[in-house]
């Protein structure tokens, strides 16, 4: 009888352990892409690079991708969306859609579908919360409170369950400097100041950003801003390409993947 308690107390201790038992922190690989923007300059180039992308994300060791928004230049031509589509189907891993300011709300929901949510990453540990910064940039819109409750109770969750939170927007908080004018490239001051205390009270990592169409790198109030290389046009002319991510024991690490133009 003093067995069977025994194992019954063990038993029980295992189950509670389990129930309690924060995600252990994994290694998470993930592809950091802007700004495919088929059709911005030179739409076959921009095509190529986007197709190249995939399959650099395919042929590596990425769990997933995140892709930060204007996926192509012009949605209403259909033959660009329909390209943009074709060349995202080859994608063989899991992918997170941002909406940007070249994609029409109502076709990126029939197309793509929710423009903010969130989801579990596919290593362990780790949330993403994907914004659709439309609605705060360059004026804010109706919907935008909405977006900020959901902001607000995922990352309550996520801090309650012990998770990483990644944030992805099309838009920068800023570009290059957290005090800088606003323009229709970043955020109002109200929404910075909002977001830097977010950072301070939740376990946010990084926030990812495209839009600009050049490449930067902050480390603010703790996390990493990170605005990526692009495969359409670099304004700052630095290399096509996006950025490999790698997370492990609490560390962030991250490369350029170098994309060539032609196929
Ligand atoms: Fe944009």
């Amino acid at each position: 009888m003093k067995t069977i308690r025994c194992a019954f107390f063990v038993l029980a201790l295992l189950v509670f352990a389990s129930l309690t038992a924060v995600a252990e922190e994994g290694v998470g690989i993930l592809a950091q892409i802007t700004d495919p923007q088929l059709g911005f300059n030179d739409f076959e180039s921009e095509r190529n690079r986007f197709h190249n992308t995939v399959n650099i994300v395919n042929d590596q060791n990425f769990q997933c991708a995140v892709i930060c928004g204007d996926l192509v230049h012009n949605c209403y031509n259909k033959e660009h969306l329909e390209a943009f589509k074709q060349e995202l189907s080859r994608l063989k891993k899991p992918y997170f859609l941002v909406r940007g300011n070249h994609d029409d709300e109502k076709l990126f929901r029939e197309n793509f579908g929710p423009t903010y949510y969130a989801a579990d990453l596919p290593f362990k540990g780790f949330r993403l919360i994907v914004l659709d910064t439309n609605l705060w940039t360059p004026k804010l819109l109706p919907d935008a409170e909405k977006m900020e409750a959901m902001l607000l109770e995922e990352l309550q969750k996520a801090k309650a369950a012990g998770q990483k939170v990644i944030i992805a927007g099309h838009c920068p908080i800023f570009e290059k400097h957290f005090n800088e004018e606003k323009w229709h490239n970043n955020f109002t001051m109200e929404k910075r100041e909002w977001m830097a205390k977010l950072f301070d009270e939740f376990p946010v990592v990084a926030y990812f950003s495209g839009h600009s169409h050049t490449t930067f790198t902050w480390l603010w109030h703790g996390v990493l801003l990170s605005n990526s290389e692009t495969t359409s046009v670099a304004f700052d002319k630095i290399n096509y390409g996006f950025r490999k991510f790698i997370f492990e024991d609490g560390a962030i690490q991250f490369f350029t993947a170098l994309v060539p133009t032609t196929k």
